[in-house]
């Protein structure tokens, strides 16, 4: 069965780009409840941690890298079948190939500065929630 909730990142690239505010639009417009939510900055070990599924990537430094880069804004989001229907509202990884309309399509500038990090499964969404809020954090 689909869980209810996933977790998201705003990141630096649509953060420095003035999208936080039209993001978070998107993403209520979309139905989806806001349960846990801060503004923060990842230390480099923190971002290769959370990342630490693509330490094998060539695009891992670079990843890291870029997410520690600047302020991010992290949320745990609730909505009847949320990771799925998430990352339908944010389009696919590459903005080149994401649909119109979509977040990425609309704030993505690269695959790698994408805007958004959408988890991709109910288990991840839970390990990345819990990455960055404690359950009395989570409302
Ligand atoms: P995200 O959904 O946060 O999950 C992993 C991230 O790795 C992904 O978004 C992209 O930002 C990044 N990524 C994936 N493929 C590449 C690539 N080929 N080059 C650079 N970054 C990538």
């Amino acid at each position: 069965m689909a869980g209810n909730r996933t977790f998201t990142m705003i990141k630096p690239d649509a953060v420095r780009n003035g999208h936080i505010g039209a993001i978070l639009n998107k993403i209520c417009e979309g139905g989806f409840r806001i349960v846990a939510m801060k503004y923060t900055k990842l230390t480099a070990e923190k971002a290769g941690a959370f990342y630490a599924v693509h330490k094998e990537r060539p695009f891992y430094q670079e990843l890291v890298d870029f997410m520690s880069s600047g302020p991010i804004v992290a949320a745990v989001l609730e909505k009847d079948n949320a990771v799925e229907d998430f990352r339908k509202l944010i389009g696919a990884t590459n903005p080149a190939e994401a649909e119109a309309g979509t977040i990425r399509a609309l704030y993505a500038t690269s695959i790698g500065e994408n805007a958004v990090h959408g988890a991709d499964s109910d288990e991840n969404a839970l390990i990345e929630g819990s990455f960055h809020f404690s359950q009395t954090e989570m409302f």
